[in-house]
């Protein structure tokens, strides 16, 4: 379940008339996301068919692997990474290892992961919804020829997964050419979209996730259309007296990749034509001493977001527990950020992890699409990512 409190530290920024005009648009911005061809990922659900078929292949990958080296970047790598690093204890060693790489063309970083594997068993699960991002056929192709000197051609069949579109693509061409394992990743659902999808669902499952609980989460989250669409309005209130960045706080480490894939949710998605929220974030209480001082003191042109965890893992120790002492120095710093003029807003989790990140999953990707309709720009495009890769083209063709 997600609890929402909008208003304790937020309230007396809020001008009523702009929110009531804000509130306003909200029938014209469902019926845009309701007509967007690109929101499948809220109006459809995942096939029984699809989720057995994810399941099963990787029960084969647990069986014949030491090692999955998932290759992706950006949409087709950031949700499954954030999940993998909420969702497993680092200190309890599985029977396979899952190692993502292709998210950069470090050749330092590609050398050690490559001294490290070099004796294990290999499958691959490659995801690129275009299947041409540079970083991705390169270090896919390396992986490639390494594992031709270890497999035979039919050993790769059951050991390279490809998840891309169904259409064309680089990829697409050497899932029909080499009858490699194929995951769709439909048209219908954008990189950063894509959660539901076998492109984080698959290397999920290889990690023994808990995907099912996953999904329900998603679902049931679907119900707080409304409070994401009341967060929405409050994030283009602030931006428009001036508040133009946002700071994801939260008080446990292991949420640290997951405002990673919240920074990029909502940068990619709303931040075009000049507009948009910079999506920034502290891991506290570790960064309380240290962008704590700008938050509270420096520029007031910020305000918070702080997801909270309720864990039932706690330790009692001297006067409280440790969840009640992380409790109470986080009403402390809202109470001081709003002080200092430092507005904020609180979601708190409380129920199984699994089921209530699918919940506040689906929460801030609705309320994403919400707020850049809002600012009256198209959530599903990356025109600004397009830029680089383009220039990237005329310089480097592989
Ligand atoms: O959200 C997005 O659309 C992007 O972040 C893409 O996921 C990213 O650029 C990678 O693209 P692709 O999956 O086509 O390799």
């Amino acid at each position: 379940m997600l609890k929402f409190d909008f208003s304790k530290y937020m309230n007396s920024f809020l001008d009523l008339n702009q929110k009531n005009k804000l509130e306003s648009r909200k029938a014209e911005i469902y019926q845009k996301f309701n007509q967007s061809k690109m929101t499948a990922w809220y109006k459809d659900s995942i096939s029984q068919e699809e989720i057995i078929r994810i399941k099963t292949i990787a029960a084969t990958v647990r069986n014949n692997s030491d090692i999955l080296l998932v290759i992706g970047i950006g949409g087709s790598y950031m949700g499954s990474y954030s999940l993998k690093q909420l969702l497993l204890n680092p200190y309890k060693k599985d029977k396979i290892e899952v190692i993502y790489i292709g998210n950069s063309l470090s050749a330092t970083s590609l050398n050690e992961v490559m001294e490290y594997i070099k004796d294990k068993e290999l499958s691959v699960n490659v995801i690129s919804k275009s299947g041409s991002t540079l970083e991705i056929k390169l270090t896919y192709q390396y992986i490639k020829e390494f594992m031709k000197n270890k497999y035979s051609e039919e050993e790769l069949k059951q050991r390279i997964i490809i998840t891309t579109n169904s259409e064309l693509g680089f990829l697409k061409e050497e899932v029909e050419k080499n009858k490699y394992i194929h995951f769709d990743m439909p048209k219908e659902i954008g990189g950063r979209y894509s959660i539901i999808t076998a492109a984080h669902l698959f290397p999920l499952a290889v990690m023994n996730c808990n995907i099912d609980n996953f999904l329900i989460g998603y679902e049931f989250g679907k119900k707080y259309i409304d409070d994401a669409y009341s967060y929405a309005v409050i994030r283009k209130m602030m931006y428009d007296q001036g508040k133009y960045i946002e700071n994801y706080s939260v008080y446990e480490p292991k949420l640290y990749y997951y405002i990673e894939f919240l920074k990029q949710l909502f940068g990619e998605s709303e931040g075009k034509d000049g507009k948009g929220i910079i999506p920034i974030s502290t891991v506290n209480t570790r960064d309380l001493h240290s962008l704590g001082q700008i938050i509270q003191d420096g520029s007031k042109i910020i305000f918070e977001t702080t997801l909270q965890l309720n864990l039932n893992d706690d330790i009692k120790f001297l006067n409280h527990s440790f969840s009640n002492y992380n409790k109470i120095v986080c009403e402390s710093v809202r109470q001081a950020h709003y002080e200092g003029k430092v507005p904020n807003l609180m979601i708190e989790l409380e129920g199984p992890i699994d089921k209530t990140i699918g919940e506040v999953t689906i929460f801030f990707m609705m309320a994403a699409a919400f707020s850049a309709y809002l600012f009256d720009v198209d959530p599903f495009n990356q025109p600004g990512v397009e830029k680089y890769k383009n220039i990237v083209n005329t310089k480097i063709s592989i």
